[in-house]
């Protein structure tokens, strides 16, 4: 078989066979197919689309090219993804939720880069955290709290880190089926066997229109449950932030608050528990409806508090920064943006925001830069509320002591008018298997 072949196969729009999906995975793990083979074939899939068993066959091949996490039956494993956005903590919620009632959360997760967070730099504000733990110490946690979350170990996907880092600098990130695929490889290598995906549309989403979160959606649970995983999908608006904060510790603290049973029926609260409820329905045969109450409960009772404090102490931090935020690393500076007019807020343009929190020194605008873990922004005033001239709408938090420039940024991200409009959609639809459903 040759490479060259593969490329001008799929360049003619045909469907490629396992054997040569095959014979490209295992080419690009052991280096044996040069980089300007592998882009052209991304390229190639880029441009004429993949079928749903080369998705399926290929996304399982690439879930194999390293380490796989395997758990035995006695646990109940469940694992959620997001496609990424600003403000967004619900891991930080849903985790917990599901840990209390009985579910075994055994989760790996990546750093922010760029215009969105990361769970694992969020949980490393902690003082004492370990991320990065060992196999066993990652096996012991979950088997005695329900609940780790850890950054990810050394050799899992090798095949995604190779075509993910080509796709990047070769205008192939935007691919339906190669983000598809992407992602579900590290879910299926990650061992779940019940999955709750979260995909983001809107401005600080990677899929800014919904007909393509639905469509990715839809791909994603397909090689879910064709690799016999029980998968569904939410799709939820990103043009917006979710929650008020943006920034690790703001946004840990802005979880436990969740958690303790503050801000119930807020935006961050809503999508967390409908993503928790997915994975209580889908392994408790309750109804959606029921599973909503579960998650409700569970959180009203603080036994998901409770897990998220256990799971911390179990990974050597302080929890006891979390209960009013003492402890955690202050930031030098704080500037407050004062509203210039009287009205309504409409939107808060997610994406500027999430550059802004990077760069008061929240984020990484590439892999290696050090972040400054109190860093990040509070917003005052959300979408739909009242301002009034003169009075504060967000807070920025910063070692940076001129933060003008990127206060002037925010107000340009900020739409005000004179008349509140209606509240709009914050969860657009849901997907299972062969099933879309449109709220
Ligand atoms: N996230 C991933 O992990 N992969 C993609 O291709 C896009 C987003």
């Amino acid at each position: 078989m040759k490479m060259f072949d593969i490329i001008a196969r799929k360049r003619d729009g045909k469907a490629l066979t396992y054997e040569e999906l095959e014979f490209f995975v295992n080419g690009i793990v052991s280096n044996k197919i040069p980089d300007y083979q592998t882009t052209a074939l991304m390229m190639a899939i880029y441009l004429n689309g993949m079928s749903r068993r080369e998705t399926s066959e290929l996304c399982m091949l690439m879930a194999n090219s390293g380490d796989t996490l395997e758990f035995s039956d006695e646990y109940i494993t469940v694992d959620k993804h997001s496609t990424g956005g600003v403000g967004d903590k619900t891991s930080l919620i849903v985790a917990p939720v599901a840990a209390a009632c009985g579910l075994t959360v055994a989760k790996m997760s990546g750093r922010g880069l760029g215009h969105t967070g990361g769970t694992v730099d969020k949980l490393e504000s902690i003082p004492g955290i370990i991320m990065d733990m060992s196999m066993e110490q990652f096996e012991d946690n979950y088997k005695k709290t329900g609940l780790c979350l850890s950054g990810q170990s050394g050799n899992m996907v090798p095949a995604d880190k190779i075509m993910y880092a080509l796709r990047d600098v070769t205008a192939t990130i935007s691919s339906i089926p190669l983000i598809a695929t992407s992602i579900m490889s590290k879910k299926l290598a990650a061992g779940a066997k019940n999955i709750v995906l979260d995909v983001k549309t809107g401005s600080g989403a990677f899929m800014e229109n919904p007909e393509e979160a639905f469509d990715l959606a839809e791909k994603m649970v397909d090689i879910g449950t064709a690799n016999g995983r029980r998968v569904s999908a939410l799709v939820t608006m990103m043009d917006n932030p979710l929650g008020r904060t943006i920034g690790n510790s703001l946004e840990v603290l802005e979880a436990a608050e969740i958690l303790k049973g503050e801000h119930v029926g807020s935006d961050l609260y809503n999508v967390s528990v409908a993503l928790a409820a997915e994975l209580i329905h889908m392994t408790s045969g309750k109804t959606i409806g029921e599973a909503t109450e579960t998650a409700r409960k569970k959180i009203k009772d603080g036994s998901a508090y409770k897990k998220l404090c256990d799971m911390i102490v179990a990974q050597g931090g302080d929890a006891s920064v979390i209960e009013n935020g003492d402890g955690l690393k202050k930031p030098l500076y704080t500037h407050e943006i004062i509203s210039p007019e009287d009205g309504f807020v409409v939107s808060i343009d997610a994406k500027t925001i999430g550059i802004i929190s990077m760069n008061l020194g929240a984020g990484r605008s590439k892999k290696t830069d050090p972040i400054d873990y109190s860093a990040g922004i509070r917003i005052l005033r959300k979408p739909g509320e009242e301002l009034k001239k003169g009075e504060p709408m967000a807070v920025f938090y910063s070692d940076i002591k001129d933060m003008s420039e990127l206060e002037k940024k925010y107000l340009e991200a900020c739409e005000i008018s004179d008349t509140q409009l209606p509240e709009r959609k914050l969860i657009l639809g849901r997907v299972t298997k062969g099933k879309i459903e449109e709220y």
